[in-house]
């Protein structure tokens, strides 16, 4: 299973799949595609090049509600399409994780402007059942420690439980200063996860 790729790189096989799964999965991506295994702990077969392993964590919204210290929403607006390329732009300058041209169609996606500029975003993925994935969550370096952030993610936040789903997020472990601002907001580990990637041959 995948995404188009202009959404999202993200695919999975079953829980111990069969050589034919993986064969199934290439045949879906096309020779030489990348495919984020995301947590998956199957390995695939030798001639799938490994790209990159990185541990990190799954983290989960672990407070009954919002709380307002993290302000009210002010001058947070929600991103449209014409607002993709600015996006992709803030990403490029601030890396958060993976952010394709079409990723925005996945959810609702939020911004902060300064001056008219967008300096910080963050918006929904993943939508397993009952949960909301947070993801993109950036700012631009010389807009950052002004709460944009925190006031961004608690927007998410807030429209997420609100249609009574739970969030979750993932980050990077060496991410210390985002897992202690997710800590803050009210975000709990759930559990550590270790991210891959693969090129299909
Ligand atoms: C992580 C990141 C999004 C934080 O963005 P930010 O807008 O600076 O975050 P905030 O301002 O809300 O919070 C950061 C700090 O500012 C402080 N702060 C919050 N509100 C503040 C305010 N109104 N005035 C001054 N400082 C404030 C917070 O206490 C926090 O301090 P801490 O580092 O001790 O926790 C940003 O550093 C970034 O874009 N990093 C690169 C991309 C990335 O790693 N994203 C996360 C992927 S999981």
């Amino acid at each position: 299973m995948t995404y188009l790729p202009a959404v999202a790189t993200f695919s999975a096989v079953t829980a111990d799949p069969a050589p034919q799964a993986w064969a199934d999965l290439a045949q879906l991506l096309g020779p030489g595609e990348f495919a984020d295994m995301f947590g998956c702990t199957a390995t695939p077969p030798p001639d799938w090049e490994p790209v990159f392993t990185l541990e990190g964590r799954q983290m989960i919204w672990a407070r009954s509600s919002v709380s307002d210290h993290s302000g009210d929403g002010t001058g947070v607006v929600e991103l449209g399409a014409d607002d993709v390329s600015e996006m992709r732009e803030l990403v490029a300058q601030t890396r958060p994780g993976p952010f394709w041209p079409r990723t925005r169609e996945l959810g609702c996606y939020l911004g902060i402007r300064e001056n008219g500029r967008l300096v910080a975003m963050a918006g929904e993925r993943l939508r397993p059942p009952g949960w909301t994935e947070i993801s993109a969550v950036c700012t631009a370096p010389e807009a950052r420690g002004r709460g944009h952030a925190a006031r961004v993610v608690t927007a998410l936040v807030a429209g997420i439980t609100a249609r009574g789903e739970r969030p979750f997020l993932h980050v990077a472990e060496k991410n210390t200063g985002a897992i202690a601002l997710y800590e803050r907001l009210g975000f709990q580990t759930r559990k550590h996860v270790t991210f891959r990637g693969f090129r299909t041959p």
